[in-house]
């Protein structure tokens, strides 16, 4: 079966008195049926009818059981153009590895300075103790 495709457009211009649709992570969900036994309440779910709901969705840290009951509403995603970077925050910091401390790093570390003072200590103690 092939998916519906949607433009950001479409579901902005969708009637939101008569149904709930909205976006989230690029696919878009038809809630109508939903609202009233949404646990986080029928109001919330409205007032993001025609938009990007995204954000408040991760941000509300819905529960695998909720992620699992969306399924159930999906009804297509959006088009290449209109599609967002997701933010998903369990998944993929991407982050550069740490750098190696390299084999020339005397000078530039902390073993200079500490050996610095630890001739000028015995130094010291040699000269004035
Ligand atoms: C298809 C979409 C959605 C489904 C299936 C869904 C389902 C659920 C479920 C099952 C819960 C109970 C707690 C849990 O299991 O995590 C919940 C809570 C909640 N939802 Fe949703 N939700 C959806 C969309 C949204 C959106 C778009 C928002 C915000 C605009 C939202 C806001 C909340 C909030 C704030 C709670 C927490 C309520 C509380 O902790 O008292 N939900 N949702």
């Amino acid at each position: 079966m092939e998916t519906k495709k949607f433009t950001r457009k479409e579901i902005a211009e969708r009637d939101t008195k008569a149904e709930t649709v909205f976006v989230i992570a690029n696919k878009v969900y038809d809630v109508t049926k939903f609202v009233d036994d949404h646990p986080g309440g029928h109001e919330i779910l409205v007032n993001v009818a025609g938009k990007d709901a995204s954000e408040q969705f991760e941000d509300a840290g819905h529960s695998l059981d909720a992620k699992e009951l969306m399924q159930k509403y999906y009804i297509g995603e959006l088009v290449e153009q209109d599609k967002r970077q997701v933010i998903d925050r369990n998944v993929n910091w991407n982050l550069p590895p740490l750098p190696e401390e390299s084999a020339s790093g005397f000078f530039s570390s902390w073993k200079f300075p500490a050996a610095l003072g630890l001739v000028l200590t015995l130094l010291y103690t040699y000269l004035f103790g």
